[in-house]
């Protein structure tokens, strides 16, 4: 009987950036170019085939889809040699396909593995995601605040100005009533049209980024994702799901959630050690888009662990096939 072989992140992690890069890569060429279906497969394919030769015994659980509506990295595809530790993958191959297909900034190519069972397998719907950076104590921002609450109390665990506190939301009619509160405080806003776990990424690193804190709904399973970034980079992390109607709520019960009220911390979404890689497709405040040169192409990967807490940025220059 074989023995169970454990998560050896530190091993597998630069096996995962090369997964990240591979589905960049593929996308290179589709950059601008109206297309997002077609930048998103190129990106699907070459991610399941570098995973495919990755030595684990993985399973999907944040994918591209149920299994009948995505062909290819769906929910509970297993992936890998079948010879290593059994994982759980979160990923997604092209987050940004919009912004992908207008080069607009900040398009990534994102996967995050962890021991077998501790990744939230997120249904399809909509989460109300709350995110602020490392370094602030338990319960400085929560779900139950308002968003103005919020802005105050960030403010003033900072020690600034509520002028000087910037929010990064996504550009919807839905959050129109989000957006005014937000102004009505005096802080700034950076509205981005597409992209939120580069978004939420951004709360980790404001120095860099400009910005603080993050607000506002998206996809669940991107948010499984955000909150695997954080768990490596430091910074809170507060998820609701939001249901619109009964097929929604049938998706959660089939991924086994029972408590539709409950708001999940980060270490709820992501429940032990984790490995996370995105690499940069468009440009962004948190990694370079890929360069193109004639006949060489540079990308930008970061790989982290949250065992240790390392943050690596590596470049890898390759020529363009
Ligand atoms: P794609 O990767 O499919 O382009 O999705 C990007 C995204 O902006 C996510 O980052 C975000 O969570 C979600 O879509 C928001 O959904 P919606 O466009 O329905 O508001």
């Amino acid at each position: 009987m074989s023995e169970k072989q454990h998560f050896q992140d530190r091993l597998l992690s630069l096996g995962l950036a090369r997964v990240s890069e591979a589905a960049a890569l593929a996308s290179a060429r589709l950059i601008g170019r109206g297309d997002e279906k077609a930048a998103d497969q190129a990106a699907v394919n070459a991610m399941r085939d570098q995973l495919n030769l990755l030595d684990i015994k993985g399973v999907v659980v944040i994918g591209e889809g149920e299994r009948d509506e995505a062909p290819m990295l769906y929910i509970g595809e297993e992936v890998g040699t079948g010879n290593g530790p059994e994982v759980d993958i979160a990923l997604d191959p092209l987050e940004g396909t919009t912004l992908t297909a207008k080069d607009m900034p900040n398009a990534l190519t994102v996967i995050a593995m962890a021991p077998r069972g501790t990744l939230l397998h997120a249904p399809d719907v909509y989460m109300e995601k709350l995110a602020i950076g490392p370094g602030f104590k338990p319960g400085t921002v929560t779900m139950t605040m308002s968003p103005s609450e919020r802005v105050s109390a960030l403010a003033a665990a900072k020690g600034v100005s509520i002028e000087d506190i910037t929010v990064c939301i996504l550009e919807r009619p839905r959050h129109e009533d989000l957006i005014r509160e937000v102004r009505s405080t005096g802080a700034a806003i950076r509205l981005i049209t597409d992209g939120d776990v580069a978004g939420v990424m951004h709360c980790a690193e404001p120095e860099i980024t400009g910005i603080d804190m993050y607000m506002g709904s998206g996809g669940a399973p991107e948010g499984v994702l955000a909150a695997a970034a954080l768990k490596c980079m430091g910074g809170q992390f507060f998820g609701k799901l939001l249901f619109r109607n009964d097929d929604e709520r049938a998706r959660a019960r089939k991924a086994g959630i029972t408590n539709f009220d409950r708001v999940y911390t980060r270490d709820d979404l992501v429940r032990s050690d984790v490995i996370f890689a995105a690499t940069g497709v468009t440009s962004g405040s948190l990694l370079a888009g890929i360069k193109r040169e004639p006949g060489c192409v540079t990308l930008e990967t970061i790989l982290m662990r949250s065992k240790t807490g390392s943050v690596r940025r590596m470049t890898y220059k390759t020529p363009l096939k």
